[in-house]
Parts: structure tokens; C-alpha cells; sequence
């Protein structure tokens, strides 16, 4: 079968014209325009040092944190500007306090660095965590919820959850959850790395008390820039992982939070400085903005899914509701299957990438037990990758049953 050309789009982002590129999940793809304005920011920095961090960064900073909040429907001081998602997590897991006993709840599903840092502070506090399984292939939200809500005792005090699963692409019902849960005073932590440009997020009206989410990811801004979004009533509790000058800075009108938050040390801010300028060249990419992105992206996502079960003759895991961007998929196992363990790649990846010139995640996960396939759909993508990614996997999995 011919290589699959990629959607018109694709002449904005410098991807390897050889490699057909689904994995737009993993860690995002920037516009070549954008990498050039984040080099412009390097230069400048370059250029004056001194003037840069102390002067000139201010207000590109605040005309980032402003972008977002428009985006978010919040307020930009409830905003911190951080490296990635899993700092975002880390910085309230760490930042919290935990009595003896105190329940934190978790989806099987969790994104596993962001496990293996509840994990951590839970023992250090000696806290429990409550693994919630949820089944994949799953019939709907309402079963995510149930068993979410079934797993609350009066010893919960924090949930993590996700608005879009990362091993099993599955989009969480993370607004009634993080709305059934708060009211519980159960406190929410939002892992929304899969957030910011694939599903509208809306995070006054949403209430976690926190929501952490990469602009890398869906937004397509330069890797290194990711928000933290902490309630107000919340943000007394939060202090960097980096603690710096701006915890005794006088606060000269502005919130402890932010003071603390803005400078951890110094950092390449770049990536952040072309935020207001990745919303909108991405916008512009498409009539209808960013509305029109997301729905574009999840219909080219369900047509991927649909077109690979077709192909190989199984049932869609889930409900075209819980697919946002990207979509997973049940592979048969094979001898790999058991001792592959979430760390590394299963070989088909490597075969895929190697002999089709495909980049596309293959895992098997421990629970929900499975050996999976996870698309993405982004602007650049097109229909004929997906039956091309069909094509390839049908050969593979053919040999695989016969060896
Ligand atoms: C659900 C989820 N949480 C957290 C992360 C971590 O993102 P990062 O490595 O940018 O911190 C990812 C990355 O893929 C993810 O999918």
C-alpha cells in the first residue's frame, strides 16, 4: 500500500515528511511558526540578559497568563506557569498535608508518573490509595461515575482524575465528577494533560480545587509550558516545588500565589512568552477557531477508530461520547504481552515505526489488563493515515497469529 499523504494543514508543522505521525497524544507537535517565535524569545533573552528577566519578560508573561484565562474561563491571577503536567501534579501532591487513614482516590487509569507520585506521598503521610477499576471496553461515563462515587467514604479527602485517559484515550465525565465530588468535600486534583485544545474546559464554572493541564500537548505551544490552576480558596495551601524569592517578596498588591509562582528559579521562558501567539495562529487555522479545532479533531479521531475496527473486525471500545482526540484500541495479546511491562514499548511499536514508517503507541497495561493501540487525530492528520495505520497493523497481527 502507497504512503498516506497528510492533510493540507500540514505544510504549518515541520514533522518528518517520512513518518506518519498519530501520536500527536505523547508530546504534542509545535507550527513551524511558533518554534520560530519561541527562538525570537530566546534571542532576546540572549541579547540582554539582565534586562530580560528583570524587565522585559513582565508583560509577555501576563499577556500569557491573560491568553489562557480567556481560553479558560478564569481569572489569570488563579494561574501558574509551569514546565509540564507532572510538575503540576507533584506541586499539590506535595504541597499537601495528609492525616494517618485519609483516603485518596484514583482511577485505574492514571497516567503513571502521576501515580507513582500519590503513591509517594501517600506513604510518606501513611494516607491509602483507592485504586477505582474501571472497566475498558466500557459501555458509557455513567459506569466511570458509579464506580467513582461508590468508592467515596467520610476518609476521602482528595481525588485525582483525569479528563482524558492516557493508556485508554477514554474522555473522562470529569465535569459531574469534579462537580459530585467538591460537593462531597472531596477535593479534586484534575490531571487534564490530554485539556487546554482538545476538550473546552471551563474551570471557574468546573470548580476543582485543582486542574493541571500541558499547552505542549493540544494547544501545540513549545514543550516546557503547562498550567497549574489552583481555586482561590486553595492557593494558601500551594507553594512550588521550587521554593524561591517569592515567598518572602513584599506583596505589593499581587497574591502570595503569584509571587511565589512566577519565579522558581531561573528558567527558560520562551515557550510560555509564545502562548498568546500559539491560541491564536492555531485559530486561524481553521473557520470557527478553536471550537472548530476540537470538533475536527474528535470527528477525524472517530473516523481513525472506526476505520481500524473495521479493518480488523472488532467492536469500538467505548461510546463515541467518551472519544475526544485520541482513541485507544484492544490488540489480541501476544507472547510479548506478559512481560512487556508500562515502561517500555511493546516490539509492534517498534515494527510499525520501523518497517511502515508509523509512530503510534502500542502498550499493555496492567489494569484494565490490555494490549493497546492509542491514535490521535490532529490538524495535520488525514483519513488515508488511518487506513494506512490499518493496512500495516492487519499484516502484523496476521504474522503475530501465525508464528
Ligand atoms: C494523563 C496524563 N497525565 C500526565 C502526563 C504527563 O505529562 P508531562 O510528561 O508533560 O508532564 C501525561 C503525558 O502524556 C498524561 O497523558
Amino acid at each position: 500500500m502507497q504512503r498516506p499523504s497528510r492533510s493540507d494543514l500540514a505544510v504549518h508543522w515541520g514533522l518528518n515528511p517520512d513518518c506518519v505521525f498519530l501520536n500527536h497524544g505523547s508530546f504534542g507537535a509545535t507550527p513551524s511558526k511558533i518554534t520560530q517565535e519561541q527562538r525570537g524569545w530566546q534571542d532576546l533573552l540572549e541579547f540582554e540578559p539582565v534586562y530580560f528577566y528583570m524587565v522585559e519578560a513582565i508583560e509577555p508573561m501576563v499577556k500569557a497568563r491573560n491568553a489562557l484565562s480567556k481560553m479558560l474561563s478564569c481569572d489569570p491571577d488563579d494561574l501558574a506557569l509551569i514546565e509540564n503536567a507532572t510538575t503540576g501534579v507533584n506541586t499539590v501532591l506535595r504541597s499537601l498535608t495528609f492525616n494517618k487513614g485519609d483516603e485518596i482516590l484514583v482511577p485505574d487509569h492514571a497516567y503513571q508518573a502521576c501515580r507513582n507520585s500519590l503513591d509517594y506521598v501517600a506513604k510518606r503521610w501513611g494516607a491509602k490509595v483507592v485504586t477505582v477499576a474501571i472497566p475498558f471496553p466500557i459501555a458509557g461515563p455513567h459506569i466511570v461515575m458509579d464506580a467513582m462515587m461508590a468508592a467515596v467514604t467520610p476518609a476521602t479527602v482528595l481525588a485525582m482524575i483525569d479528563t482524558v485517559t492516557s493508556p485508554t484515550g477514554l474522555r473522562m465525565p470529569f465535569e459531574q465528577l469534579t462537580n459530585a465530588l467538591e460537593r462531597k468535600g472531596v477535593r479534586v486534583l484534575l490531571d487534564a494533560a490530554h485539556g487546554i485544545g482538545m476538550v473546552p474546559l471551563s474551570l471557574d464554572e468546573l470548580g476543582a480545587s485543582y486542574t493541571t493541564s500541558n499547552n505542549h500537548k493540544w494547544l501545540c505551544a513549545p514543550k516546557g509550558s503547562a498550567f497549574l490552576h489552583v481555586r482561590k480558596d486553595r492557593q494558601h495551601d500551594i507553594h512550588p516545588l521550587t521554593i524561591s524569592h517569592g515567598m518572602t517578596f513584599p506583596l505589593g498588591g499581587m497574591t502570595r500565589f503569584r509571587h511565589e509562582f512566577d519565579w522558581t528559579g531561573t528558567r527558560d521562558l520562551s515557550a510560555h512568552c509564545t502562548i498568546p501567539a500559539t491560541i491564536d495562529f492555531m485559530a486561524g487555522l481553521l473557520e470557527g477557531g478553536w471550537p472548530a479545532i476540537m470538533q475536527h479533531n474528535h470527528d477525524l479521531a472517530i473516523q481513525g477508530r472506526n476505520i481500524l475496527c473495521d479493518a480488523l473486525n472488532i467492536e469500538p471500545p467505548c461510546p463515541d461520547e467518551m472519544i475526544a482526540c485520541i482513541s485507544t484500541l484492544l490488540l489480541p495479546p501476544n507472547e510479548h504481552t506478559n512481560s512487556v511491562s508500562s515502561h517500555e514499548f511493546d516490539p509492534l511499536q517498534t515494527i510499525l515505526r520501523e518497517k511502515y514508517g508509523i509512530q503510534v503507541p502500542v502498550w499493555t497495561w496492567e489494569s484494565p489488563k490490555g494490549r493497546y493501540v492509542r491514535i490521535s487525530a490532529q490538524l495535520y492528520n488525514n483519513e488515508e493515515e488511518y487506513h494506512y495505520l490499518a493496512f500495516a497493523l492487519k499484516q502484523e497481527l496476521a504474522f503475530e497469529r501465525n508464528v
